[in-house]
């Protein structure tokens, strides 16, 4: 696709040179003839580099920067600034006012077009998503997934770590209330948008931030208001801009062989499989990981979670369980007694209400495990 060039300018035939030259060499070109122009359609055009000149009637290029700047949305938009204004002193206030680049006109048209590359080429390095994606899948229903997720994703964020959460179901889930939150959001509403539009903004908007650590949730559906059909290019759209911010995004992920967890896993760094050690969980968790292996996802790009929340008493050994998953076990979490309902009651994680807590140990050491530039499984 042709990348967009916005282009302002008060002079029509500066408008006119500049669009013919970048559309001479394949880009598609979009143009303002003032400053409050260049702002109101920026949301429309959603250019990927803004030519920007100085003196303009009604807002100068200089403000337009600032303010563009200012806008999380286009705080990273590439600009090159285009001035009659050529003095070294012009330069740098252009430059301080947020400009990427500045050009002297008249501009020989072979160095702007050089340099609006060159600055295009160094936009899109930068936005290659550094994050990383780790994916949390219940074998069955209430397997443990979300205390585990949102455990280990809190002792990430401890870590001054930027940490996603997304709780990615239908349906109502119980992350916000693991973490003390009231939403007053939820995914429902990123679900109503076009995927395809989905901005930083709109997902920043609808996660809610907690503010001992830094981590933020994007919580599952409060209501059946709105239809909730999670597509695969909805977490497409999702996971490109989570991952934007995040150093860490969390997908805690209901048990599910659908489409959007097929996506979520295909971004996954590493995918658990949260199983109960008892002979049904071990199961589900073998049909879970067979589904896995058909997506592709087999290796060191997954493993196992045992939770053992006490209430098995066919629980099986380890060496049984890693013989018969045919799986790496990343982690076994200990049984917590009625600690998960107080640290719930409390909304704070349970590795950081009871740090001291056998369970919250095993958390720490799978949240050390899983951000290991590679995951080491335990020894059975
Ligand atoms: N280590 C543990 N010891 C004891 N109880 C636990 C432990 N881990 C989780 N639980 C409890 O098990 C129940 C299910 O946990 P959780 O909600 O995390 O599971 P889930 O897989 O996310 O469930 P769902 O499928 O409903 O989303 C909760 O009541 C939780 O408090
Ligand atoms: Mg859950």
């Amino acid at each position: 696709m042709a990348r967009k060039i916005l282009i302002v300018d008060d002079d029509p035939n500066a408008l006119r040179l500049v669009s013919y030259a970048l559309q001479a060499e394949g880009y598609d070109v979009a143009t303002a003839a003032n400053g409050s122009e260049a702002l109101s359609r920026l949301p429309t055009e959603r250019p990927d580099l803004v030519i920007l000149d100085v003196m303009m009637p009604d807002m100068s290029g200089l403000e337009v920067c600032q303010r563009l700047r200012t806008d999380p949305t286009t705080a990273r938009l590439p600009i090159l600034m285009l001035s009659a204004r050529g003095l070294v002193a012009d330069r740098v206030s252009g430059l301080k006012s947020g400009a990427d680049d500045y050009l002297p006109k008249p501009a020989d048209t072979g160095e702007l077009v050089a340099r609006v590359e060159a600055l295009l080429n160094r936009a899109a390095h930068r936005s290659m998503p550094s994050g990383q994606v780790l994916a949390f899948l219940g074998a069955k229903g209430g397997s443990g997934t979300t205390t585990v997720a949102v455990n280990v994703a809190s002792l990430i964020a401890e870590q001054n770590k930027a940490v996603t959460v997304v709780e990615l179901r239908p349906g109502p889930g119980t992350a916000a209330g693991l973490l003390g939150f009231q939403p007053a959001h939820d995914l429902s509403e990123l679900l109503a948008m076009p995927a395809a539009n989905l901005s930083q903004k709109d997902v920043l908007g609808r996660s809610i931030l907690r503010s001992a650590n830094g981590l933020r949730l994007l919580p599952a559906p409060r209501s059946g208001d709105t239809p909730c059909d999670i597509s695969a290019d909805f977490v497409e759209a999702l996971v490109a801009q989570l991952l934007q911010e995040a150093d860490y995004v969390v997908f805690d992920l209901a048990p599910c062989w659908s489409a959007a967890n097929r996506a979520v896993t295909s971004h996954a760094r590493f995918t658990a499989v949260v199983c109960e050690p008892d002979p049904l969980s071990v199961q589900c968790a073998r049909a879970t990981l067979a589904t896995l292996q058909q997506w592709g996802i087999m290796g060191d790009l997954v493993g196992v979670i045992l939770v053992n929340r006490g209430v098995s008493a066919n629980a099986l050994p380890l060496a049984t369980l890693r013989a018969t998953l045919q799986a790496g076990i990343a982690g076994t979490i200990p049984p917590a007694a009625d600690l998960p309902l107080v640290a719930a009651k409390e909304g704070i994680p349970l590795a950081t209400l009871r740090p001291e807590h056998m369970a919250s140990a095993a958390l720490k050491d799978l949240a050390g495990r899983l951000t290991q530039s590679r995951i080491k499984f335990l020894q059975v």
